[in-house]
């Protein structure tokens, strides 16, 4: 059974998917949620599903240990950001070499980088008049929204869009193909 750590800062809401989708899963349990904001929705989901929760601090994360010994503790497999707002530390990716991915609300190596978050994106996308916007799920480096791809989907950018209608469309894709991609890479990784 593969071991499952999630990382998220906001609401959750792909914790949330993802936590549905491994639930009586063979291959794969969610054992840890990750934050650094106590009060944040992903911290409630946890607790609704009796996931334990690990708070950090932002000193031992990024010079510290980063947490690696807790991580390695508990056995974690594949580290999955889902809005973590934090720089990933070096120490946690040679720990977890290949085994920490993240998601990202635009078409990678556009609308990506340090600040590029939430409605940042979409409304970058929207003033760039893109025709189409999408996701991109992808291993992390020690570079903001910058390690190798493993998938994308797209879908379009309306005339009309605000950063909000868009957001919602582009939640929709991460919400189908997220937790379907995490499933595809733990399978791959134990053949
Ligand atoms: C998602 O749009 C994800 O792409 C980005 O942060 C957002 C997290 O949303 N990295 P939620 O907290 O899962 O609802």
């Amino acid at each position: 059974m593969n071991k499952i750590a999630v990382f998220a800062s906001g609401g959750g809401s792909n914790a949330q998917k993802i936590i549905e989708y491994f639930n009586n899963s063979q291959l794969a349990s969610i054992a840890l949620i990750v934050s650094n904001k106590p009060e944040a929705g992903v911290v409630t989901i946890a607790e609704k599903n009796t996931i334990p929760t690990l708070i950090i601090e932002k000193e031992k994360f990024l010079k510290g240990s980063g947490y690696t010994d807790d991580l390695k503790k508990e056995g974690i497999d594949l580290i999955v950001l889902a809005g973590f707002l934090w720089k990933i530390p070096a120490l946690l990716i040679k720990t977890f070499p290949g085994k920490i991915i993240n998601i990202h609300p635009a078409l990678l190596p556009k609308y990506g980088g340090k600040g590029m978050y939430g409605f940042h994106v979409h409304q970058a996308v929207i003033d760039n008049k893109e025709k189409e916007s999408g996701i991109t799920i992808h291993y992390v480096d020690e570079q903001y929204d910058h390690g190798q791809p493993i998938f994308q989907a797209t879908c379009p950018v309306f005339e009309n869009d605000t950063a909000f209608s868009l957001a919602k469309r582009v939640q929709q894709l991460e919400h189908e193909h997220y937790p379907k991609v995490i499933e595809e890479i733990l399978f791959n990784n134990s053949k």
